[in-house]
Parts: C-alpha cells; sequence; structure tokens
C-alpha cells in the first residue's frame, strides 16, 4: 500500500479525505498539531473506516519533529498539505501568525521531501486566490490577485510551488482551488467544528438550528444576483475529499504530471437564501433570518469552472445541496447531544 502523508489530516477537509483516501486503498499518516481540531477525529475515522491511521501529533513548522516523521516512513509517496489558519479576520488582526505558519509548513514540507526524495505534492489552495471577476464561472487562467492576508498565503503559496517546480522539474504538484465546502460525512461523526461564533454561513445555520444562535443575519440582499443575497458554489467536503483522491491517483499514476491547477467545485452557485429554504425543507423550519448589512469584502458571486477537474482527473462532484444540508445538520446535532 502507497503511504500518504496528510499534514493538517484530523481538521474538517483532512479527515474527510483521510476516509476517502483508506477507502481507495492508500496507506494515510496524519501529522496535526490538534491546534483547530481534537484528538477524538482519529476515534471516528477508525469507527467508519476499521482502520486505525498512524498518527503524529506534530507541528510542521517544527522542522525536527517533521524530520522524525520522515525517517520512521522512508517511502512516503505523496504529501497532501492541508496545515494552515483559514480565518480571513483573523488573518487581517494577525496577519504574521497567518504568514508563519501557511508558509514556514510549505518551507519545511519542501524541504523534508527533498531531503527524503518524496516528489508528490497536493496544495490546499482556495477559491480566493482568484481577482475579482465579473466573468463567470471562474477558469484556472484567469487572473489572480488577494484582498487580505489569508489569500496572500494562499497565492503565496500558489508562486512559491510554481517557482520550486520551474526550477526542479522532476518534482509534481496539484493546486486545488476549493471552492465553499459544506456537509459531513453521512456517520455524523466527523464534520466542521469551528472554535467560537462561526464565521461562515453554514457553521452558522447549524447552530441557529440547535437553538445555540437566535437567528441567522443575512448579509445583504441587494447584490446584482436572483434574490439580492451572495451566490456561491458550495461543494459537499466528501465529494471535495473524492476530488484529493482523483489527484493522488494522478500523481501516483503519471511520472511527469509538473505543476497542475484545478478548481474544486460543483460549476453551480446557490445563493444565501437558496441554502437557508433548503436546509429548513430537509431539517424542518428550523431557521429564522434577518436581512442585515452587506459583510465587508463579500463579492457578489462566485462559481467555478468545473470543466478542467473532469476532462483531466475525471472529477464530478455529485452531492446535492439536500444532502449537504442534511448531513451538516446530522453532525451538529450529535455534537451538541
Ligand atoms: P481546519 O482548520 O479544519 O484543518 C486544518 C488542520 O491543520 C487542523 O487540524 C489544524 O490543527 C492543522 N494545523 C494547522 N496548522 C498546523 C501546523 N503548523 N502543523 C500541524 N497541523 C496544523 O481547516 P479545513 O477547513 O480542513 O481546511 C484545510 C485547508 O484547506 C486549509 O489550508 C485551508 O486554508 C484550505 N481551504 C479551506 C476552505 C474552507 O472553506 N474550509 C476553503 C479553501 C481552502
Ligand atoms: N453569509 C451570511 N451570513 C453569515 C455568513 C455568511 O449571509 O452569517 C453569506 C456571505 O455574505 C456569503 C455567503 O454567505 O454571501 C458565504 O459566506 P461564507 O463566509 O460561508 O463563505 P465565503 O464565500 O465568504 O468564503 C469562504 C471561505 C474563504 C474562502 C472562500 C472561497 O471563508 O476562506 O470561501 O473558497 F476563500
Amino acid at each position: 500500500m502507497k503511504k500518504i502523508l496528510l499534514a493538517g489530516g484530523m481538521g474538517y477537509i483532512g479527515s474527510h479525505t483521510v476516509i476517502e483516501v483508506i477507502n481507495a486503498g492508500y496507506e494515510p499518516i496524519i501529522v496535526d498539531n490538534l491546534s483547530n481540531s481534537k484528538i477524538e477525529v482519529l476515534d471516528s475515522i477508525e469507527k467508519i473506516t476499521g482502520t486505525r491511521p498512524l498518527f503524529y501529533e506534530v507541528d510542521v513548522c517544527n522542522m525536527k519533529d517533521l524530520e522524525k516523521v520522515f525517517e520512521e516512513n522512508r517511502d512516503i509517496e505523496v504529501v497532501i498539505h492541508f496545515a494552515g489558519f483559514k480565518a480571513v479576520g483573523e488573518s487581517v488582526l494577525e496577519p504574521l501568525k497567518y504568514y508563519e505558519n501557511n508558509l514556514i509548513s510549505t518551507f519545511n514540507l519542501l524541504e523534508v521531501m527533498q531531503k527524503y526524495h518524496c516528489n508528490k505534492f497536493i496544495f490546499s489552495s482556495s477559491a480566493t486566490v482568484y481577482a475579482v471577476s465579473k466573468v463567470m464561472p471562474l477558469c484556472e487562467n484567469f487572473p489572480l490577485g488577494a484582498s487580505n492576508p489569508y489569500g496572500r498565503t494562499k497565492l503565496f503559496n500558489e508562486q512559491i510551488l510554481e517557482d520550486y517546480q520551474k526550477a526542479n522539474p522532476s518534482f509534481n504538484v496539484i493546486l486545488l482551488r476549493y471552492f465553499n465546502p459544506i456537509g459531513a460525512h453521512e456517520s455524523g461523526l466527523i464534520g466542521e467544528d469551528p472554535n467560537g461564533i462561526p464565521n461562515n454561513l453554514m457553521p452558522y445555520i447549524c447552530q441557529v438550528a440547535t437553538g445555540k444562535l437566535d437567528h441567522l443575519n443575512v448579509f445583504g440582499n441587494d447584490y446584482d444576483t436572483k434574490d439580492g443575497t451572495g451566490v456561491r458554489d458550495y461543494i459537499h467536503v466528501v465529494d471535495l475529499a473524492i476530488g484529493h483522491v482523483k489527484a493522488l491517483d494522478k500523481l501516483v499514476r503519471e511520472e511527469n504530471v509538473g505543476l497542475k491547477v484545478y478548481n474544486l467545485g460543483t460549476g453551480t452557485g446557490y445563493s444565501v437564501l437558496d441554502i437557508v429554504n433548503t436546509f429548513n425543507k430537509v431539517n424542518g423550519n428550523l431557521v429564522n433570518y434577518q436581512i442585515a448589512k452587506r459583510r465587508p469584502g463579500d463579492i457578489a458571486t462566485c462559481y467555478a469552472s468545473s470543466q478542467k477537474a473532469y476532462d483531466e482527473l475525471g472529477f464530478k462532484a455529485t452531492k446535492t445541496l439536500e444532502e449537504m444540508c442534511k448531513s451538516s445538520y446530522e453532525f451538529q446535532k450529535r455534537k451538541e447531544a
């Protein structure tokens, strides 16, 4: 079995990917410092798959500890790099924290991979690296530009990896630009578990549904969209995880991948009210909302072209918005039970 190292593999997207990596017949090794995840995730992965993955509680920014992982596992085939901080607002207040964690983690991984002759890398990038565009859907070759420190860490990482790959042609890297991952594993055992009051739409809705929060504030209903509320490309996290396995298969199968970039989205945009209405339809009428002011920095519409990932990876998201809303709520209920 080929060994796959997942840095940040205990987090929301990482843990779902660990499950799909196991389902696809690979052997995952998780490295995570638990700065934004809990050790119980390992038990949940074991319950779901029957396999308890090898786990190292290690900070990827600590080179000595990271090297020990490679020393003990000299035959790692591919590294998937999820480890990083991701809260846009916090990145504005504490930019150095973001630059340090999100960049040093990559430097360390590249350095240790070179030392141990591992030359296949998948990076968690984001739709946030695209410059504001009037044209939708966003294609991989559209202009790039970031508007906050978090986004810049993603953009810098992409550029660093591009330079590094040019200088080292035998290095193979796939940049995956995620759109808006929501939903949870069907077991309800793993899902998105943010600290404090959620910033993102679906975790907020889920906490309104359980009564933890009073109502949803819909940030603006005067955008140039079908109902005036913001439109995004929501993708089920299990589909997203399967997208990683497709990228993994390509790196394992092909000799000279070089650098490739793929959007992981569905290609469909849904508005905030679409999400609220679907959530209420599948889970009972639990979510009240009020129209509030626009959130600074938000754009009206953002959705992906998913064509390239389909053509080159054979990836197509299959899960519906109903499934996204149902599984998100199931996870939230279990967590609060
Ligand atoms: P998450 O916070 O749930 O997972 C990240 C994991 O990395 C956590 O378990 C955390 O403990 C770990 N981590 C952070 N810094 C680390 C370090 N220095 N060493 C070891 N472990 C460390 O986030 P997520 O939603 O699963 O996102 C995963 C990746 O995808 C991130 O890089 C994020 O920026 C990117 N991304 C996420 C979204 C989204 O909407 N969730 C969208 C686009 C891109
Ligand atoms: N929204 C509300 N009320 C809320 C939260 C969100 O109305 O309480 C609206 C937003 O205005 C937006 C939509 O719901 O129209 C989605 O907002 P999210 O915060 O869930 O997601 P964003 O599209 O703003 O951003 C997310 C991540 C970014 C990432 C981007 C693209 O937070 O880090 O997706 O991947 F870059």
